[in-house]
């Protein structure tokens, strides 16, 4: 059994972010989006892992590396235009080499790991498993079609859905998906869909199964769910404190602070994640707030926000909320008269002023 990681891509709908950083490096509780796929295919005993990548930058590679952090074999397979999912999975065939494997969307979170489906899969003897997950708003996703207990076709991004269910990107294959990618046409967006190769499965008489995700499942394609990912994740971690934490200081609920990071006269309220080398002065941080390496935070109030590393907040008037702030950001106080806001930001940012 293998894994491939997809992580290519341009994240247009996470920019300004985006045009700096690769969407899976984007940080979720102070942790790459990536790492969490990553840990979770280590973690179901799965030792060679693919990870395609956008071929003009090595962004990813160089700070991922070669998976010896995770006790893994990491091979990099690069995709020189974006063309889909299913071209995705075209471009990984040599690397797979006649495998099994589980194919997951970099950018896709849940809780709980894939050990679970690894094994319902080999038990199953499907051709492809594919994960279920009950949604809002299933015209956003691939929405299978499923009579009598079997999926008949699955749908990408219908207008009238045959179901509530997502397919989450999270598939499990034999070798028979390389024949299926090689056959498909592009859609109406111009890509090679997933779903048209699982309908194709399907017509072909393959057996494909499914299992129900119970537990939460996210694609963390906008900014919202990027806040509501943080803010699962930080639910369910696990307290400690590395820095220091000084005696006017309130902390409560669930709360990391790591080495080197100094809590002063503030009040934070759980479940936050502190990085290293923060400075916390004359502060609220409130629940579901992550905030990065060597931020400073004075004389100002935050929550339900992702914060990345080296930003600068002080001296802001009003609570910062539902908010994400790239890496070296700052919002400082104007100084002097006349009392104006004033803005440097780059392109494709959202700023809300009262
Ligand atoms: C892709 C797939 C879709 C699937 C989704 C899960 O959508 O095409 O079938 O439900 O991932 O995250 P995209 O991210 O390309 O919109």
């Amino acid at each position: 059994m293998k894994a491939l990681i997809a992580s290519g891509g341009r994240g247009t709908r996470l920019r300004p972010i985006t045009h700096t950083q690769n969407k899976h490096l984007i940080p979720i509780a102070n942790k790459p989006i990536l790492y969490y796929a990553i840990e979770a295919a280590a973690e179901a005993g799965i030792k060679e892992i693919g990870i395609v990548h956008n071929a003009d930058s090595q962004e990813v590679p160089n700070y991922i590396g070669n998976g010896s952090k995770w006790g893994v074999k990491i091979t990099y397979i690069p995709q020189t235009v974006p063309g889909g999912l299913a071209q995705v999975v075209q471009l990984a065939e040599k690397f797979i080499a006649g495998d099994k494997f589980i194919f997951y969307l970099g950018d896709n979170m849940l809780v709980g790991g894939v050990k679970k489906f690894v094994e319902e899969f080999e038990k199953s003897k499907c051709n492809c498993y594919l994960t279920l997950s009950k949604v809002k708003d299933p015209e956003r996703f691939g929405v299978p079609e499923i009579r009598n207990g079997k999926i008949i076709r699955v749908e990408e991004k219908p207008k009238k859905p045959k179901s509530n269910y997502a397919v989450a990107g999270i598939y499990l294959y034999d070798h028979n998906i390389f024949d299926a990618v090689k056959s498909l046409k592009p859609s109406a967006r111009g890509e090679l869909e997933i779903s048209d190769a699982h309908s194709l499965l399907i017509k072909r008489g393959f057996k494909v199964g499914y299992t129900e995700i119970t537990g939460w499942w996210k694609d963390t394609g906008k900014p919202t769910d990027l806040l509501e990912a943080n803010r699962l994740i930080l639910d369910n971690i696990k307290p400690y404190i590395a820095g220091e934490v000084d005696e006017q200081s309130d902390v409560a609920g669930r709360v990391v602070i790591e080495k080197g990071a100094r809590i002063i006269k503030s009040k934070i309220r759980g479940p936050v994640i502190i990085g290293k080398n923060c400075i916390i002065k004359d502060s609220y941080i409130g629940p579901f707030t992550s905030i990065g390496d060597r931020t400073e935070i004075k004389d100002s109030e935050i929550e339900y926000s992702i914060v990345l590393r080296d930003c600068k907040v002080i001296n802001v008037g009003i609570r910062i909320e539902g908010s994400i702030l790239g890496n070296d950001v700052e919002i400082v106080e104007a100084a002097g008269k006349p009392r104006v806001h004033r803005f440097m930001i780059g392109d494709q940012s959202r700023i809300e002023v009262v």
